[in-house]
């Protein structure tokens, strides 16, 4: 790992293409910036705390989800030209301190939009066959095949809801499955293409066998998929959470869950990430969904391939270059 410019060493000097990469990333994004005319300070360990010392020397800040962009880091940075974030979600940025004070806020959705659409279709096809179930099963030569029979994909009515970078990735790898897809999005307009058939949320909840998620985690979006919304499916319903795990009340799909309402779920993000720390009612629910074997789990890698990690970082210098005047 190159530390082409150690905090210690810096001057006051403001080195205005200088551009401190906050966290760990592909070691690419080092001649990306360097051959964009930029000069990568690469930091990975850096603490908050070195960043408000320090940022007022930057041109530019790159970060990962680690990096809480809020009004007072922005006030340190009174040289930041421009924020990439090396991934695709913005939560944890105040993207109305951003914009006030000017500064170009670019993400790089396009990067991991693959991995994680074949994420969420990697769980969702492993939770229709049994597969981590019967694998362990033969592993400890136990030879069960009717409890082991599967679900097919084929003639299910797919539901996803946010069809930006992730929601369309994922329909079009389920093209060829024989499903009919149907996308909800609240901000756009005109956006049925040949993957996924424009629909109201009506629709959704009237037609739908799995529901996947692709929104961002918001004030609006926070604990959507509750007690409430989840009784608004006709049918029961398979879920994918791929995007944000506050999206879900862990403990509503517990007991969605338990009462068969949701027959399934495929979750890479939970409620609370922080497994050491959960609140009693989170503990209660992680408890159950860990040995529930209609669940099927990962650590948030949706998103995280060998190809993702260099992707992210061509599609964030990019964006960063097509901005220059
Ligand atoms: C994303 O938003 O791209 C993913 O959640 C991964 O983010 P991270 O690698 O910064 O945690």
């Amino acid at each position: 790992m190159n530390n082409l410019h150690p905090i210690k060493n810096q001057t006051s000097k403001i080195k205005h293409q200088s551009v401190l990469i906050a966290d760990e990333m592909h070691n690419s994004i080092l001649s990306l910036l360097q051959d964009a005319g930029y000069i990568p300070d690469y930091q990975p360990n850096i603490t908050r705390k070195e960043i408000l010392t320090s940022l007022a020397n930057y041109h530019g800040l790159i970060i990962r989800s680690k990096t809480v962009i809020d009004a007072e880091l922005i006030e340190h940075g009174e040289n930041l030209k421009f924020i990439g974030r090396a991934g695709a979600g913005l939560d944890q940025i105040d993207l109305e301190a951003v914009k006030n004070q000017g500064i170009q806020l670019f993400h790089a959705g396009e990067g991991n939009r693959q991995a994680v659409a074949e994420h969420a279709l990697g769980m969702l096809l492993g939770l229709f066959n049994n597969l981590l179930w019967a694998d362990a099963e033969v592993r400890n030569g136990i030879w069960k095949r009717e409890q082991n029979r599967g679900i097919e994909l084929a003639n299910k009515t797919v539901g996803i809801i946010g069809y930006g970078n992730n929601g369309r990735a994922t329909a079009k790898c389920l093209c060829g499955f024989g499903c009919k897809v149907l996308a909800f999005d609240k901000y756009l307009n005109d956006y049925g293409d040949a993957y996924a058939e424009a629909a109201e949320m009506n629709q959704i909840f009237e037609e739908t066998d799995v529901l996947s998620l692709h929104i961002p985690l918001n004030l609006e979006t926070r604990f959507l998929v509750d007690f409430n919304f989840i009784n608004r499916f006709k049918k029961p319903i398979f879920l994918i959470n791929v995007a944000r795990g506050e999206i879900v009340s862990l403990t509503d799909l517990m007991e969605a869950l338990k009462s068969g309402k949701v027959l399934g779920a495929c979750l890479d993000v939970l409620e609370n990430e922080k497994l050491n720390k959960l609140t009693n009612s989170q503990q209660i629910a992680f408890d159950y969904l860990t040995k529930a074997r209609n669940v099927i789990l990962s650590p948030h890698v949706a998103g995280w391939t060998h190809e993702s990690y260099r992707k992210i970082n061509e599609v964030l210098v990019q964006k960063i270059k097509n901005s220059l005047p």
